[in-house]
């Protein structure tokens, strides 16, 4: 398949390439370049994932991929390019954007994201669906941290690029990200081959939360060990490092994750006031079925005990409970 898609394959690592050298050598790339600097990328970051920016023209790519032979509408099949129905031009995709390359598995670059500098809607630009970019099946640096996923039998589930970026100048080299999307039964599949830990750590605003107890069930449906971290103050993870450094961040991540119960525990408490009574008991229901689930019967015991010490219940009425939806369930 990836003969037939040769040019594709070709015309991305050229752009790439193009990319990056207008970030790093020219007046045009100074503005990305500065904003990176002050977002906290490094040189290393740049160099390490390839980044890029493109020229706010309509013709740039257009005329590069012209002039070494490329068809316009091969490249506009490839993503790369678009075209203007009623004249028949085809323009550029990606204009005025820092340009994240994505790699397939073995290393290819099948297709980009673009983040745009001010308040620009999108704020990241994605190749569409193409031959060889399919957002459900790709997680972003994979291709790297495979070696590290595979060496520590754990990966660490980010929401972002940037997430990714700056868990790897923190010494997480086990780092990926769904760009955008839940996690799929493709991810999964392709995570499960060679890792048996995840650890989730998706922004901790609400969306993020949602995204993660998604991802978590369904990792821990697979057979994969759950720990879920959940960031203060709606930060999401870069920002996190970038307030509070590398060791507060590996502190987070190694320490002080928790388990998927735990979370669940958490998660479940949002929006609640645990002070009225009706709310309460709709609180220890909700985290009684989960328990009910559990399969091992020692977890079940430990989470009932933290039940019943955090809300100074008896111990054998929630077991009374739980065992009778636990019943329900089988
Ligand atoms: N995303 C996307 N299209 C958008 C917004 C987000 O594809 N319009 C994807 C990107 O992969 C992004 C991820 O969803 O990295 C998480 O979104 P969000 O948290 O909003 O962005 P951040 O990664 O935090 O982006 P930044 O730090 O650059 O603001
Ligand atoms: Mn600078
Ligand atoms: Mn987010
Ligand atoms: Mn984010
Ligand atoms: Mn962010």
């Amino acid at each position: 398949k990836s003969n037939e898609y040769a040019d594709f394959l070709e015309a991305h690592a050229l752009m790439a390439k193009f990319y990056r050298h207008l970030l790093l050598n020219t007046n045009e790339g100074n503005e990305a370049l500065h904003y990176l600097h002050e977002r906290g990328f490094t040189d290393e970051d740049i160099d390490r994932f390839q980044i890029g920016w493109s020229l706010p023209q309509n013709e740039f790519s257009l005329n590069v991929l012209q002039k070494r032979g490329f068809d316009p509408a091969r490249m506009e099949e490839a993503g790369l390019l678009l075209k203007k129905e009623e004249t028949g031009r085809y323009y550029d995709r990606f204009r005025g954007r820092i340009m994240f390359p994505i790699h397939d598995e073995r290393g290819n670059v099948v297709g980009f994201s673009g983040r745009g500098l001010e308040n620009v809607q999108p704020k990241y630009l994605n190749s569409p669906e193409t031959a060889l970019f399919h957002k459900s099946s790709l997680l972003y640096n994979f291709h790297v941290a495979k070696t590290a996923i595979k060496r520590q039998k754990q990966f660490i589930l980010f929401e972002g690029f940037a997430d990714v970026i700056a868990a790897v100048r923190a010494g997480f080299d086990q780092s990926v990200a769904v760009m955008g999307t839940s996690l799929t039964e493709e991810h999964v599949r392709l995570l499960k081959k060679i890792a048996n830990e995840a650890i989730i750590c998706y922004d901790g605003d609400n969306a993020g939360l949602n995204a993660a107890y998604k991802a978590a069930d369904m990792l821990d449906k697979n057979g994969i060990s759950v720990n879920v971290t959940m960031l203060p103050d709606g930060l999401d993870p870069d920002e996190f490092i970038k307030r509070n450094g590398h060791e507060s961040f590996a502190a987070y991540v190694k320490d002080a994750s928790l388990t998927l119960m735990a979370f669940k525990m958490e998660y479940f408490k949002r929006g609640k006031n645990l002070r009225e009574d009706s709310q309460k008991f709709r609180y220890i229901e909700d985290v009684l079925v989960e328990i009910a689930g559990l399969k091992k019967a020692v977890e079940r015991d430990h989470y009932l005990r933290r039940l019943a010490d955090e809300f100074s219940l008896s111990l054998q009425a929630l077991q009374e409970q739980e065992k009778a939806l636990f019943l329900k369930k089988r």
